[in-house]
Order: C-alpha cells, then sequence, then structure tokens
C-alpha cells in the first residue's frame, strides 16, 4: 500500500492506493474558496492552510481505506513543480510519517503524477501514447514510451490553457477558478458567435495570451451592458478557440509521432467541450482531473524510491527543469 500525499498548489490531498493501482481512498480538501477574493492562490495562505489541513485529511484517507499506518508500505509526495511554501508542508509530513515508521519515500513530479492518473483502476492506460497535459500551470504535449518516461514535443509560451480558462472567467466576471465556471454558462451560449483567434505558433508549441487579449478587446467594444446579456456566447465561443487549439495540436503530435492512442490529462480535461471533441482518447477520471493524490502514489509505483532514512535532506523545486 501507498500513501500520496499532494500539496502543490491550493489543494491538500492525501490517498492510499494499492500496488496495483487501486484506489482505497482519495481526500482532496480545496482552498478556492478562501483564495477566491483575491482572483488567484495566494502562496502564504495556502501554505498555512495545508499546515492546518494535512493531518486531518491524512486521517481520513486512512480512516476511508480501512487501513492504518501499519498497513502502509511506502510514503509518496510531491516534490515539485509548485509553490515551495505549499509543497514543504507536504514534504514535511511526508518525511516525519516515513521516518517514524522506517519506510521508504517515493518523491514524485507532480507533472508525472498527472499522467499516472492514467494508469489507476479496473482499466489502466498502457504506454505508449501521445498525452496532452493541461492544467492551471502547464500545457505540455509528450510522448509518453513507458511508465515514468515521457518525451516533451511542446509547451506553451505564454499561459498554460487552465490560466486562460481562468482569466477569461475573470474577464467575464466569473470568479475564480473560472474553469467549470466556464465550462457551465457556455452550455447556454453560441460557440460561433464571436471569432477568437488560434494563435499559429511553430512546432508543436502553444500560445494563449492573444485569445485572452482578443476577449478583453471584445468585451470593451460591446460595452458593459452587452457584454454582460452575451456573457453565455462569449463564454462558449472562447472555450472554442481554446479546444479548438488544444485538440489542433494534439492530434498533430499524435500524427507526427504515430501514436493512435491520444490521452489528456489536468484540470482541462474535466472541460466537457474537450472531451466531446476528442471522442477517441482517453481522459482522465473527472475526479482524478484536478490535482490529488492519487496520482501522485500512482507514479511512485513507477518511480524512484529513497530508503529509510536517506531522504531527510530531500527539498522542493518550484519549476520545471
Ligand atoms: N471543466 C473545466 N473546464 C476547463 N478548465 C477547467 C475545468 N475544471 C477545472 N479547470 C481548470 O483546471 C485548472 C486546475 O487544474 P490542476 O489542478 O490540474 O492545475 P494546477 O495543479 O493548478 O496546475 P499544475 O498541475 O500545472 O501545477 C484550473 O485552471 C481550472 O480552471
Ligand atoms: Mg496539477
Amino acid at each position: 500500500m501507498i500513501l500520496g500525499i499532494e500539496t502543490s498548489c491550493d489543494e491538500t490531498a492525501a490517498a492510499v492506493v494499492s500496488e496495483a493501482g487501486e484506489v482505497h481512498s482519495s481526500v482532496v480538501s480545496s482552498q478556492a474558496e478562501l483564495h477566491s477574493p483575491y482572483g488567484g492562490v495566494v502562496p502564504e495562505v495556502a501554505s498555512r492552510h495545508h499546515l492546518e489541513l494535512v493531518l486531518p485529511v491524512l486521517r481520513r484517507a486512512l480512516d476511508d481505506s480501512g487501513t492504518t499506518m501499519g498497513d502502509i508500505d511506502r510514503v509518496a509526495v510531491t516534490q515539485g513543480p509548485g509553490l515551495v511554501g505549499a509543497l514543504l508542508v507536504g514534504i514535511s509530513a511526508a518525511k516525519a510519517l516515513a521516518w517514524s515508521r522506517r519506510l521508504p519515500l517515493a518523491p514524485v513530479d507532480h507533472l508525472d503524477g498527472h499522467v499516472a492518473s492514467l494508469y489507476l483502476g479496473p482499466n489502466p492506460l498502457a504506454p505508449p501514447f501521445l498525452c496532452l497535459l493541461a492544467s492551471g500551470g502547464h500545457t505540455l504535449l509528450l510522448a509518453v514510451g513507458g511508465h515514468g518516461s515521457s518525451e516533451r514535443l511542446g509547451t506553451t509560451l505564454d499561459d498554460a490553457a487552465g490560466e486562460a480558462f481562468d482569466k477569461g472567467a475573470r474577464l467575464l466576471g466569473l470568479g475564480y477558478p473560472g474553469g467549470a465556471a466556464i465550462d457551465g454558462l457556455a452550455r447556454e451560449g453560441d460557440p460561433e458567435a464571436f471569432r477568437f483567434p488560434v494563435a499559429r505558433v511553430e512546432g508543436l508549441d502553444f500560445s494563449f495570451s492573444g485569445l485572452k487579449t482578443s476577449l478583453l478587446y471584445t468585451v470593451r467594444d460591446l460595452g458593459v451592458a452587452e457584454a454582460e446579456r452575451r456573457k453565455a456566447d462569449l463564454a462558449a465561443s472562447y472555450q472554442r478557440a481554446l479546444v479548438r487549439a488544444l485538440v489542433g495540436r494534439a492530434r498533430e503530435a499524435a500524427e507526427l509521432r504515430g501514436l493512435d492512442s491520444l490521452a489528456v490529462v489536468g484540470g482541462v480535461a474535466a472541460n466537457s467541450e474537450l472531451r466531446r471533441a476528442l471522442p477517441d482518447a482517453r481522459f482522465a477520471p473527472l475526479e482524478l482531473c484536478t490535482d490529488n493524490a492519487a496520482m501522485i502514489a500512482s507514479a511512485a509505483r513507477y518511480g524512484e524510491m529513497l530508503p529509510y532514512p536517506h531522504y531527510l535532506e530531500l527539498d522542493a523545486y518550484a519549476s520545471l527543469s
């Protein structure tokens, strides 16, 4: 049994996952409401709340799975990328738990975690496949050759796809985080009402900053009252442009690499239009799209494991190397 811990951003999460990839429990406590008044995550506020939540969340994960620390063989924790102050709370908890029980510790890269959300459950996906990882902080195209090994084919040159959803939602007055709000409102709107541009950048990279600016100008030109009246059309058209960009590049990459298996992970994989636009792709289960610890425990099955007691100096890292 693997005990996973995730505290890289504003979700405090713990999970118990078996070596075979069965999820025995997955507890996620989101601080989104706390950060919502600020329009984004405030790092210091996040760290403090992780500190308050990490033990209750861990206890819940053990209780829900019907296990105790005595049943745990290994502790897995997100090492980065993320907010360093937030990561350190999870890492400190993981070290203390592992060390007190003389267990090995597996440091996990958060992005490997998102990919490993596909390896859980009764019907895990087997590599090779082309993976679109679209989250709040990243937009990556990965050629996944094996469990725990992938090659990066493309990334965003500016905003991440989830960030573009969040910034668009903010412009439309939908609050933070905004991806799910745009998704919901778009169902009532006409996706062809406005024509937002899809940036064409070289290679397999993405760019979303022009799209966001285009929404800003459109809203400004419409004026407050008209923009409010046409909010659903704006949301639907904006989402259409984002989805078109993601789908286009993902298909291009898959073709280029001769990979006929396509998968989508990360918070944006929850988007209903993206799911409809890629009917043949494999999507992470909805509850495992946004941050969770089950995916971290899953990735630990394939990655590095530090034996007791050689992990007390383990440190967090903030960004992609
Ligand atoms: N239904 C949806 N449609 C579009 N975007 C969504 C939806 N649900 C969530 N999101 C977006 O997903 C993002 C959060 O995803 P996730 O938790 O994977 O990101 P993160 O952990 O903050 O970033 P990273 O994984 O890159 O560190 C937010 O930007 C949110 O708006
Ligand atoms: Mg994430």
